[in-house]
C-alpha cells in the first residue's frame, strides 16, 4: 500500500494535472478515469464530453510535455455499438467500425480517435484497450449488478429494463486488470486490444442468479421501461490479445458472482454509505419516473 499515492483532482483540470506530472515525474499512464454510466450520459451529456475527451486530451498533452514512455487508453466494447441477438456468430474484432449508441460510448469513441491521432501525429507512444462489461468489488452501485445486489438485499424491487433479453459479456475485473497489464508490457505501440471472455449473459439471466445466490424471490423482479438507444448484445472476439500476448481470463462466471455478491455482503457499510447520500436523489430522478411493464 505504501506504493500507492491517491491524489483526487480532475483529469480535465490542465493545472492540477501539469502540477501532477511535474511533481510525480510518471513513466507509465494508464487513463482508467472516465464518466462510465450510459444512463447518466443520457441524462446529462454535457460532462461525459468534458472528462472523457478533454480529459483525454489533458492527459496526452501532459504526457507529451513531460515525456512518458507509454500511454494506455481504458476504452470500452461499447464504440462498436451492438450486435443482432439472431447472430450469435458475430462477434466485435479491433476491426469492427466505430458505430456508437449512447453519448457515453461516443465520448469514449472520440477519445480513442485523439488518442491514435496523438500516436500518428505526435508519436505518442500510446494502446487503447476495449474491454466489455466489468463485474467485481468496489463496482459502484448504479450499476446492474451492484444495483441488483443491493436491491435485493433491501428487498426493494429489481427494475430490469424493456424484457431483461439485452445481452452483456461479463469478465471479473482482475482478469481486466491482468489484461491491461500485459498491455502496458508487451503490447504493441498503436494498436488495439479487444479483452473479453466470451461470457454472455442475459441482463434477466444474471438478476435471476443474483436471487437465487441470495435465496430472495424472482417476485422482486420488475420489468421497467426501457433505456433509451438501449444496445442489444455485445460480444467480444478476444483472438489478438489470446494469439499476441497470451492473455486468458482466470475466473470462471459462476465462481466471480459468487465472490461478487459475498464481498457485498461483508461490505455494507460500503456501498450502504452511497446509496444513502447524494445517490439517493439520482435512484429517484433515474427510476422514480420509469412505467412498470406488464
Ligand atoms: O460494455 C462495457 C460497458 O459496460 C462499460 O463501457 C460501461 O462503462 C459500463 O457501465 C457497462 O455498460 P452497460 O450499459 O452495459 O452496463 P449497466 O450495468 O448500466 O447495464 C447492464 C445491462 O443491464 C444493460 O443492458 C442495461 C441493463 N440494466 C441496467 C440497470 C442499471 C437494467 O436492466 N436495469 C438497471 O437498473
Amino acid at each position: 500500500m505504501d506504493k500507492i499515492k491517491f491524489v483526487k483532482a480532475d483529469i480535465a483540470d490542465r493545472k492540477a494535472v501539469f502540477e501532477l506530472f511535474e511533481t510525480e515525474n510518471p513513466d507509465v499512464v494508464v487513463n482508467f478515469a472516465a464518466e462510465s454510466h450510459v444512463d447518466r450520459s443520457i441524462e446529462n451529456p454535457e460532462v461525459f464530453l468534458v472528462t472523457n475527451i478533454l480529459g483525454t486530451q489533458v492527459l496526452m498533452d501532459a504526457c507529451r510535455k513531460y515525456g512518458i514512455q507509454r500511454y494506455h487508453q481504458v476504452s470500452t466494447d461499447e464504440v462498436y455499438g451492438d450486435l443482432p441477438l439472431d447472430r450469435p456468430d458475430l462477434f466485435f474484432t479491433e476491426e469492427t467500425p466505430i458505430h456508437t449508441s449512447s453519448p457515453y460510448s461516443a465520448s469514449k469513441a472520440s477519445a480513442d480517435l485523439l488518442v491514435q491521432a496523438y500516436n500518428r501525429t505526435f508519436g505518442l507512444p500510446a494502446t487503447i484497450s476495449r474491454c466489455s462489461n466489468n463485474y467485481g468489488p468496489y463496482h459502484f452501485p448504479e450499476k446492474l449488478i451492484p444495483l441488483m445486489i443491493a436491491n435485493a438485499l433491501n428487498n426493494k424491487s429489481l427494475p430490469v429494463y424493456g424484457n431483461g433479453l439485452n445481452v452483456r459479456d461479463w469478465l471479473y475485473v482482475e482478469d481486466h486488470c491482468k489484461a491491461i497489464d500485459l498491455i502496458i508490457h508487451k503490447g504493441k505501440v498503436g494498436e488495439v486490444y479487444n479483452i473479453g471472455g466470451h461470457n454472455e449473459k442475459t441482463n434477466i439471466d444474471i438478476v435471476k442468479t443474483i436471487l437465487k445466490i441470495l435465496d430472495k424471490p424472482e417476485s422482486l423482479i420488475t420489468y421497467v421501461t426501457d433505456r433509451k438507444g438501449h444496445d442489444m448484445r455485445y460480444a467480444i472476439d478476444p483472438t489478438k490479445i489470446h494469439t499476441e500476448l497470451g492473455w486468458l481470463p482466470e475466473t470462471m462466471f459462476a465462481d466471480g458472482i459468487v465472490k461478487t455478491v459475498n464481498w457485498y455482503l461483508e461490505n455494507k457499510s460500503w456501498w450502504e454509505k452511497i446509496i444513502s447520500g447524494e445517490y439517493t436523489k439520482y435512484y429517484e430522478e433515474m427510476y422514480g419516473n420509469r412505467e412498470e411493464l406488464k
